[in-house]
């Protein structure tokens, strides 16, 4: 066997528990540990764990640069310490069509600083079910949001699932019911609080219920994006579905809507009883799944007086696990579990080689002093939105990240250089 590259030693999680251990890199892969590695690098008692995997981003590339493109959100993700994200299909032009994902690959090659994966969007026509095995997952609107990528037609929902299952692809759902939000239509006003009352708790749990009668017997792998509310969570109950949960909906109750736009997003921030459960859920892996949605929008739209004027959607990509991790010191959550969270996208997607730091994998890997925590400041995010819903909060932000064996991120400073990051989908 050939010397390995790298030696790496910390405090690493094994069998489900944080203790000194090491591995070794070569070629970008994990390998076992040997002592003969061209270079050592010793953590001491640093955490050493897998990169997260963000499987719910909004680049805004092509088609809105002034918010995002691939090389802007990419750097928020590895100084976030996220190696791998899964890039959302509501862009301008959106991903339909087979042009729109190659031109969207192009994009991200040329720039992206980690991996990436890519949805496909199903639109009304369903032209999306040619482009399955291209792109890595597919992506499905059940309720109007930024972008114009509705579907109204459970027969086509249905479709699209037997088509994922053949090609071997994981559906996520926004799951708000369009029927139900013009129901509640009449609740909104130019308030930003009736945003929320407007989105009620009973949409999501409505879109899931009917998803589970739309999937049944398909095949298909479903996976719930953003999931809010204890009702929505109710209505996952006997379903094979996964779910996502967002740090903003861990966070943050619906009274700072009375702050503006800047907590304006879709689902809606919800109630103390929600967020309690959500965290119950996650701490105990029947949701398995972090996600941040990060959906940035410029400041001077986030500044809109009247909230019919403000796109939904908040940066959240570099905050991910970092607004997380102290509540792993304070028991809300178990750190192990908190950290397969943050991988479980691998598994639910499929994604090859990616998700942990077995020989073999990829040698995504970030390094954190849980002591060293630091509020978050909007505008020292790499986001191009250059403002945070997290605001203030404290956060404990990767001290060194590794892609594929190559540093990204060391001292907390960048390194990265575009082109680095690479397609992943799965086989
Ligand atoms: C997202 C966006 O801006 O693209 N907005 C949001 O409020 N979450 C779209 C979405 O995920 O619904
Ligand atoms: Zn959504
Ligand atoms: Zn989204």
């Amino acid at each position: 066997m050939s010397r390995a590259d790298l030696l790496v030693k910390g405090r690493v999680l094994a069998d489900g528990r944080i203790a000194r251990g090491s591995f070794g890199v070569r070629d970008g892969r994990v390998v076992p540990a040997t002592e003969d590695a061209a270079q050592v690098l010793d953590f001491g008692d640093l955490l050493v764990v897998p990169g997260a995997i963000d499987p719910h981003v909004h680049f805004r590339d092509p088609g809105a640069p002034q918010k995002e493109d691939f090389g802007s959100g990419t750097r928020a993700a590895a100084l976030g310490g996220v190696t791998t994200v899964m890039d959302m299909p509501n862009t301008n032009p959106p991903v339909f069509t087979r042009a729109a994902l190659e031109d969207k690959l192009a994009r991200a090659r040329a720039k992206a600083h980690v991996d990436f994966g890519l949805y496909a969007g199903l639109d009304e026509k369903g032209e999306a079910l040619s482009i399955l095995r291209e792109a890595s997952a597919v992506k499905v609107y059940l309720g109007a949001t930024t972008g114009h990528l509705l579907v109204r037609d459970p027969d086509l929902v249905r479709r699209a699932l037997v088509a994922a299952a053949a090609a071997g692809r994981t559906v996520a759902f926004h799951a708000e019911s369009q029927a139900c939000l013009e129901r509640h239509a009449h609740a909104l006003d130019d308030s930003y609080p009736s945003h929320a009352h407007a989105r009620p708790a009973e949409c999501e749990a409505e879109a899931i219920r009917m998803l589970a009668a739309a999937a049944a017997g398909t095949g298909a792998r479903v996976h719930i994006a953003h999931l809010s509310t204890a009702k929505g969570l109710a209505a996952m109950g006997g379903t094979p579905f996964s779910a996502e949960v967002c740090p903003h909906h861990l966070l943050l109750t619906q009274d700072a809507l009375r702050g503006g736009g800047a907590f304006k997003m879709n689902p809606p921030l919800r109630e103390q009883d929600d967020i309690n459960a959500l965290w119950r859920a996650l701490a105990e892996g029947r949701v398995a799944c972090l996600a941040s949605d990060h959906a940035p929008h410029t400041r001077e739209e986030k500044a809109a007086p009247r909230q019919g004027e403000c796109p939904a959607g908040v940066p959240g990509v570099q905050t991910l696990l970092p607004v997380l991790l102290p509540f792993a010191k304070t028991g809300r959550i178990g750190l192990a579990r908190l950290l397969d969270a943050s991988v479980a996208a691998a598994r639910l997607f499929g994604l090859p080689r990616k998700g942990s730091l077995a020989p073999g994998m990829d040698a995504d890997f970030a390094v954190y002093d849980l002591d060293e925590e630091r509020p978050v400041r909007g505008a020292e995010m790499a986001s191009r939105a250059g403002w945070t819903p997290f605001e203030g909060m404290p956060a404990v932000f990767p001290r060194h990240v590794f892609l594929r064996g190559a540093p990204v991120v060391e001292e907390g400073r960048f390194v990265g250089s575009p082109g680095a990051g690479r397609f992943v989908a799965p086989p």
